[in-house]
């Protein structure tokens, strides 16, 4: 639910990765899951949810794939739901697709609207976690994460893979995305986690950088990263229960 009606709440989701750990010669938000592509999935949660008043999108200059799903599908879905639907122009790290997409989202939000960005290849969110987010994060300041506390017991291991430590897993957390942050002070903080040279790969660190502690909230395990082909079949496992 959402308890702020006077900010409104964006999701951004950096779709311009390649892809590599998959081997696939389609980059993975585009390949078949569940009679739609990675992408669609993930799109429509956002979609379909109520909180969310719109979505930024960054894709690769070009990208052919992009244009099909935009031209062909998202259009009609989004004039339906009417959320806009931004695009933007993808980085070279995952961070400067979300700066890019935060840049373009400015001129239609404000300063202290919510974004909430997620990975185009975790498919699998569920909308429970999205109101989580929002009904723990909106009434603080700097926001947090959606976050998994370590269940395996943790290894430190050399170049060999030979184990020189076990580290203490008590306070160590996983963590997925969404990550709900106000747009300037997230814009702020990873324009100058760039400018510092700290390609951060997620969004809390740039806001740890910045000094802040950004809160986690505890998300479903099935919020998983396509990242492996195995992760695909598991995607398609719970698309099948779900
Ligand atoms: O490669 P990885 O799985 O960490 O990427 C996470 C997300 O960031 C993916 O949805 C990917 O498309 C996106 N990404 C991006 N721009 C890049 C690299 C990755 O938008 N330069």
């Amino acid at each position: 639910m959402n308890l702020n009606t006077a900010k409104k709440y964006w999701a951004v989701i950096p779709a311009a990765g390649v892809g590599k750990r998959m081997g696939s010669q389609i980059p993975k938000q585009y390949l078949p899951l569940a009679g739609k592509t990675v992408i669609e999935q993930t799109l429509s949660v956002f979609l379909q949810h109520p909180d969310i008043h719109g979505i930024v999108v960054a894709v690769t200059q070009g990208d052919p794939y992009w244009q099909e799903i935009y031209e062909h599908q998202y259009i009609k879905e989004s004039d339906s739901n009417e959320k806009p639907i931004i695009v933007a122009i993808g980085g070279v790290e995952r961070c400067h697709s979300v700066l890019n997409s935060l840049e373009a989202l400015s001129s239609h939000a404000s300063d202290d609207d919510w974004v909430l960005v997620h990975d185009a290849a975790r498919p699998c969110l569920k909308a429970a976690d999205i109101d989580c987010l929002i009904e723990q994060l909106s009434e603080t300041k700097s926001g947090g994460i959606l976050g998994l506390p370590m269940a395996d017991t943790v290894k430190r291991c050399d170049k060999e893979q030979k184990i020189l430590a076990t580290v203490e897993r008590s306070e160590l957390w996983r963590a997925l995305t969404p990550q709900m942050f106000p747009l300037k002070l997230l814009k702020d903080a990873l324009s100058d986690a760039i400018k510092a040279g700290a390609l951060v790969t997620d969004e809390a660190s740039a806001i740890e950088l910045s000094g802040l502690k950004p809160q986690i909230v505890e998300g479903h395990p099935g919020n998983i990263k396509i990242t492996h082909p195995n992760d695909l079949q598991l995607a398609e496992l719970f698309f099948s229960f779900n």
